[in-house]
């Protein structure tokens, strides 16, 4: 299976001449990328920017970072999950902390991962979001379970292959601070066992990522040690050339 890694621009890239530096960079050095290295590899650019990012890089799977939680209507300033896939974007990112944090329930996060899948994107759900003094284990398990439950009676088995997560824990975003990688192979394979739980032996092999001060120096040991599926990327997405290091890294 591949190793995985997501760019997450987050709201940089602010100018068009900063977004066309980036995209001709990150085209040029994905040349070197062997196909199967370039399929891993999901970059997800502010939605202004997203068209361009398809456009001019077809071999990669652009995501966008969130994604409303109906199909259509009046939802001034929002996306549409159909619009996105229309588009030629191939996954977004639901319940990232910075939107949690911003009152994003999970209850929104629930029906935006229904929505999204239903769309045909591929989604990457994040979990991680916890304010002091809460059980970790217990608050991720719970939100993990809420989330696929949520999805069993609605999308079609097919689609349930389309979901992965991402272990984000909320202190980690834009620190500098990670966890051991023994902590994070714990929460990998919390989640993981609830992944069969609820949809049982076939979603076994989802993707569960880690993200949280992700860089060329620590990636490597934090996926080998922790058995993860792959990381999501910040800051250090900022720079092309360790996205496509790190692909190379994980899948030689
Ligand atoms: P970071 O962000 O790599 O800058 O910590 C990760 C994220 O927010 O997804």
């Amino acid at each position: 299976m591949n190793t995985y890694v997501v760019g997450n621009l987050k709201m940089h890239l602010e100018t068009c001449r900063l977004r066309d530096e980036y995209v001709k960079r990150l085209h040029e050095l994905s040349q070197s990328l062997t196909s199967e290295q370039r399929s891993a590899l999901f970059v997800c650019p502010p939605h202004v920017h997203l068209e361009k990012f398809v456009t001019k890089l077809p071999a990669l799977t652009i995501g966008a970072q969130d994604a409303h939680h109906e199909l259509r209507g009046a939802h001034t300033g929002s996306t549409s999950s159909n619009a996105l896939k229309s588009l030629g974007v191939g996954c977004v990112i639901i319940g990232h902390s910075e939107r949690r944090g911003a009152g994003e329930s999970l209850e929104t996060v629930c029906k935006k991962v229904q929505t999204a899948l239903l769309s045909g994107l591929h989604v990457i759900v994040c979990v991680g979001f916890l304010s002091e003094g809460q059980d970790e284990e217990s608050i991720i398990k719970s939100d993990v379970a809420a989330i696929l439950e949520a999805i069993t009676d609605v999308v079609p088995a097919h689609k349930h292959e389309n979901l992965s997560f991402a272990y984000e824990p909320v202190w980690a975003i834009g620190t500098g601070k990670t966890p051991t990688t023994h902590h994070i192979q714990t929460i990998v394979l919390v989640i993981r066992k609830e992944v069969i739980r609820v949809l049982g032996d076939a979603s076994k092999s989802l993707p569960v990522l880690y993200g949280g001060s992700v860089t060329t120096e620590n990636a490597q040991q934090i996926v080998t040690e922790s058995t993860a599926d792959g990381v999501l990327v910040g800051g250090a997405s900022l720079d092309p050339a360790n996205l496509v290091q790190m692909i190379k890294m994980f899948n030689k």
